[in-house]
């Protein structure tokens, strides 16, 4: 595998507030590359910055080979990176089927718009059979479907997750994160923040592990799950 995107020591936060503080990490091209950490260590704060959201203040970001630091979220998008955030964020009046059409925003996705809708159909029957319900109505399970499917629409490369398992029960969680592997199996790869520790890491290639801002430790997904401290501080065990 080969590096799809780095961070070298990435520094982001609000007005005069440092969030993230130099953060350096990679993520394979192919993977499942996990960040996880507590409320408030900083997880939706470098997604920001990486989708162009928050400008960085200091530090860059690789994205193919590209030094996208500084580029608008537009034109990161249209590069292949696709942001679902934190608390899915899809329009409520609209029906599942115009919240994929919206999705649909890159000039190569929109050449392909109908057969994309209907990979996502495959890859979410649910939605399929919702297709005409209109996006806040449905639950919260299948507003991250919907999310996470409008994203796709967009034919990225890399797919940032904000914590998709917010609010969710355990066998929604459980499900979506069966998806984020189908999803790497179409090729797609997935960097994903997440607090649900455990269950990140069992889907994930490579972890890491984030506090106040700065990576504290990192590894393959399943030595971290073996890891002692990660036992006694994150899994309570
Ligand atoms: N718009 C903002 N202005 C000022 N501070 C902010 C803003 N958004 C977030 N913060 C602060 O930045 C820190 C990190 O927040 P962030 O949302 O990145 O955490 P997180 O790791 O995503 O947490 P969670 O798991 O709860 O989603 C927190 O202390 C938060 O209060
Ligand atoms: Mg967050």
């Amino acid at each position: 595998m080969s590096e799809f995107l780095r961070l070298e020591k990435l520094y982001s936060g609000y007005d005069d507030v440092s969030i993230i503080n130099g953060i350096s990490l990679s993520v394979e091209r192919g993977s499942v590359t996990a960040l996880v950490g507590s409320n408030g260590a900083g997880k939706t704060t470098l997604m920001r910055t990486l989708s162009g959201l928050l400008p960085l203040t200091h530090g860059k970001i690789i994205f193919d080979n590209e030094p996208i630091g500084n580029w608008a979220p537009n034109q990161r998008v249209d590069m292949g990176l696709s942001l679902v955030p934190e608390g899915r964020l899809i329009f409520p009046e609209f029906s599942v089927e115009e919240n994929l059409r919206i999705g649909a925003v890159t000039p190569r996705a929109k050449g392909k718009l109908t057969s994309r809708m209907e990979e996502m159909f495959e890859l979410f029957p649910r939605l399929k059979e919702r297709r005409e319900q209109s996006g806040g109505t449905l639950s919260g399970g299948e507003q991250q479907m919907l999310a996470i499917a409008r994203s796709l629409m967009s034919d990225p490369k890399l797919l940032l997750l904000d914590e998709p398992s917010l609010g969710l029960a355990p066998s929604i969680t459980k499900f979506l994160f069966e998806m984020v592997i189908r999803v790497k199996k179409l090729g797609v790869t997935v960097f994903i923040v997440e607090q649900d520790i455990r269950s990140t890491l069992e889907i994930a290639d490579q972890g890491y592990v984030i506090e106040n801002g700065k990576i504290v430790m990192q590894g393959l997904a399943e030595d971290l799950l073996a890891n002692e401290t990660i036992k006694s501080v994150y899994l309570g065990i």
